[in-house]
């Protein structure tokens, strides 16, 4: 079984830690054996939520393009900064427009709801985002996701990685890999796919 997983990052900063983060989630789902999508919410610019702008000119597409990315993965992973002891506008911006996408050609989606997620933080200081984590993890549950409870917490980004990128705490590495075998087997679990 092959589980379609989507994995981005909540910074588009370059050298960005959280970037870091979702590269090496990235490669151990690869490893392990899922078909990874990775994107960069760059890729995906939105304005700030207004529903004036919503009423006005309907979701934009790069939201219906984003709730079309989750609807169409088994699982979803979010490598998380952390700004304010919270979450970064750019992950809450982007929930907040893809969860306002009901259809997508006319089909009814629910792109949250149960789908199974898991979350990575990071930061540049000795608390590795942990507080951002917690609240992005109420905010998914408040809105349904399935979110699995390992998460790998990255402290010190700035002196976390090695030059070709693996994290050179070996707690994290194997903190890692159980986080992806869980998000694999709970994407096996909820929506088991046949490989061809
Ligand atoms: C507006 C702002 C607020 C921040 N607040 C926190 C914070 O609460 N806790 C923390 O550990 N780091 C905080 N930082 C520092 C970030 O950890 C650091 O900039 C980190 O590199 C951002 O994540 P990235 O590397 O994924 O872009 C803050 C940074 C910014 C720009």
């Amino acid at each position: 079984m092959t589980p379609k997983i989507l994995v981005f990052a909540g910074s588009i900063r370059s050298g960005a830690y959280s970037g870091k983060t979702a590269d090496l989630a990235h490669k151990e789902l690869a490893v392990q054996g899922a078909d990874v999508t990775r994107i960069s919410l760059a890729d995906y610019p939105l304005p700030l939520m207004d529903e004036d702008l919503e009423s006005e000119k309907g979701v934009p597409q790069n939201a219906v393009k984003l709730a079309g990315l989750f609807d169409g993965h088994d699982a979803v992973l979010i490598a998380t900064p952390e700004y304010n002891g919270s979450i970064p506008p750019l992950v809450k911006n982007a929930i907040d427009w893809i969860s306002r996408v009901s259809k997508i050609d006319g089909r009814p989606v629910r792109p949250f709801n149960g789908k199974v997620m898991a979350l990575c933080s990071s930061s540049a200081g000795h608390f590795a985002g942990i507080r951002s984590g917690a609240h992005l993890r109420a905010v998914l549950s408040h809105i349904q996701a399935d979110v699995i409870a390992p998460q790998v917490s990255v402290p010190n980004g700035g002196s976390a990685f090695e030059e070709n990128g693996a994290f050179k705490d070996d707690r994290l590495r194997k903190g890692m890999e159980r986080l992806c075998k869980t998000l694999i087997d709970h994407a096996n679990l909820k929506s088991p796919r046949v490989s061809a």
